[in-house]
């Protein structure tokens, strides 16, 4: 098994500005975890430094007991924003993941285009992402991510500009993708269903300077349906991540509670 995911006493500042203080993650082959927190706090930080894109000025990062710090492409990374190439069609934007890893663009063509139906994009290889829904054209980014073929893929909020019901639909297809590929996966989100419909493990972390205070091991059975998470279990794992989102919230809606 590969795609062990290891993270200490990772640090960094932009300048002045403190981003991240000491933060450590582990992700086991195989597993999925959720980093979830405030905006500003680091979480796409942590990713590009996953990604070996950026160099923090503390701690390490490793993937397979190697270092990915200033060597990018170990892990396949989706960044936060739509990156399609608006003057490539849907085929080629999709093939770019195994391009990048050197192979031929005839046969990375050839790979995109096996995987088109499974990605639910049969019939689309020669659309533009502008003739694309927003669903969609996360979907052959997530592909393109896939044909990397790198164990470990880094999803940075791949669902975050959708709509509620789109969202909900492309978490679950998201969970089988990864259950059917093995990935190991770390996901960054803000939406708490999310993390617990896709993760094996959720990392809530503080406003930035971004540290790890709470990691809630998610032992739901698989598959789990958006209608699991009104579960008792899930509501219990919801409650204790929003408290760990903002302990400051939770003592104050019990007005005289002492804890
Ligand atoms: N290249 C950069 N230069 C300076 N500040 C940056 C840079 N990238 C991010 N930041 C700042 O670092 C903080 C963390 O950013 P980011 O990791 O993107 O947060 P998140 O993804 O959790 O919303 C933010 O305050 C952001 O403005
Ligand atoms: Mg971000």
């Amino acid at each position: 098994m590969t795609g062990r995911v290891s993270i200490r006493g990772l640090g960094h500042r932009f300048g002045d500005l403190p981003v991240l203080d000491d933060v450590d993650v582990e992700v086991q082959p195989g597993e999925v975890a959720a980093l979830i927190g405030p905006t500003g706090c680091g979480k796409s930080t942590i990713l590009r430094v996953l990604g070996g894109l950026l160099r923090p000025t503390a701690g390490t990062a490793e993937i397979d007991g190697v270092s990915v710090v200033g060597t990018p492409g170990r892990a396949g990374y989706m960044p936060q924003s739509d990156t399609l190439m608006p003057w490539y069609r849907a085929l080629p934007n999709a093939a770019l993941g195994a391009e990048v890893r050197g192979v031929p663009a005839a046969e990375a063509r050839r790979r995109a285009r096996a995987l088109f139906a499974r990605f639910g994009l049969a019939g689309f290889e020669d659309s533009w992402p502008s003739q694309l829904s927003g669903g969609m054209r996360q979907r052959v980014a997530l592909l393109r991510t896939v044909l990397t073929e790198a164990p470990v893929m880094l999803l940075d909020e791949p669902f975050g500009a959708l709509d509620a019901i789109t969202r909900g639909d492309l978490q679950g297809w998201l969970a089988e993708l990864i259950a059917e590929t093995g990935h190991t996966v770390v996901l960054v989100t803000h939406d708490i269903d999310e993390a617990l419909r896709l993760g094996d493990d959720v990392l809530v972390m503080s406003p930035r300077p971004g540290r790890i205070v709470d990691r809630v091991r998610v032992e739901l059975p698989r598959p789990r349906p958006a209608a699991a998470l009104v579960e008792p279990a899930a509501t219990r794992l919801k409650a204790r991540v929003l408290a760990s989102l903002d302990p400051g919230d939770a003592t104050g809606a019990r007005p005289g509670g002492q804890t």
